[in-house]
């Protein structure tokens, strides 16, 4: 797309480098911020709250449901999940390809772990109701996830006016991060139990994309368990 301008593999790897590696080995998470720059992050927005007036993003689900709990008590989000390639989607799939390239070159770098793939990209609005998300692990237990990649879409965003910050707690500091959801801004943690997260009530729309990378073996392991789990309950057995 001519109103893009690509980002070359140099200025990348600097930033992962640079950046991204040494933050994420010693904290446990990153802030880039500036990543598309204000045209092209701009268009990234426009076309989020084109799928939100087009009525596109749906109440997000929770992993299992609490009797008696209120699933907008827990997490009040409004999300659609796309590949990139949906009509609409074009400033989108430019971000994810870039969010790829990124974390293709800090993945060697981050130890033994073999990130190949990653999920779609979850668009999430929070509506401005005073909705958040409760403190939780993004991957407590050994799903896959490995890195959690969250692009901020939210141009003069006051936390004291707007909330919506969030909130790690890093496992075994004592010490918490204060996120703001700024526009343009790319957040990569730690999906395991290093980095519960919550995402602050928010008084005004607010925006953010968000991937999951896999480590492919635990990815792989996951599925594993997942089909003997399915294989046992539709033989029966109770083990
Ligand atoms: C998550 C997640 C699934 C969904 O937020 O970690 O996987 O359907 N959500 O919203
Ligand atoms: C999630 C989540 C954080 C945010 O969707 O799992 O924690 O800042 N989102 O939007
Ligand atoms: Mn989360």
């Amino acid at each position: 797309m001519p109103f893009i301008e690509h980002v070359s593999d140099a200025d990348l790897e600097r930033v992962a480098l640079v950046r991204v590696v040494p933050s994420l080995l010693t904290h446990g998470f990153c802030c880039v911020d500036g990543l598309l720059g204000e045209l092209t992050g701009g268009i990234v927005l426009e076309q989020v709250k084109d799928m939100h007036c087009s009525g596109m993003l749906q109440d997000g689900r929770l992993a299992g449901s609490v009797p008696g709990v209120h699933r907008k008590s827990i997490r009040g989000d409004k999300i659609a999940w796309v590949s990139g390639t949906e009509r609409g989607c074009e400033a989108i799939s430019f971000l994810l390809d870039l969010i790829d390239r990124l974390v293709s070159v800090c993945a060697s770098r981050l130890g033994t772990k073999a990130i190949r793939e990653r999920s779609k990209a979850m668009v999430a609005c929070y509506p401005g109701n005073g909705a958040g998300y409760v403190k939780h692990v993004d991957n407590p237990n050994g799903d896959g996830r490995c890195i959690t990649c969250i692009y901020y879409l939210n141009k003069n965003w006051n936390p004291t006016e707007h909330g919506g910050i969030l909130r790690i707690f890093p496992e075994g500091k004592p010490y918490v991060a204060d996120i703001k959801p700024l526009f343009d801004r790319l957040l990569l943690f730690w999906s395991d139990r290093r980095n519960p997260h919550e995402v602050q009530p928010s008084y005004a729309t607010r925006y953010a994309i968000t991937v999951w990378y896999f480590d492919s073996e635990e990815r792989a392991e996951a599925k594993r368990r997942f089909k003997n789990l399915t294989a046992s309950n539709q033989s029966g057995s109770s083990s």
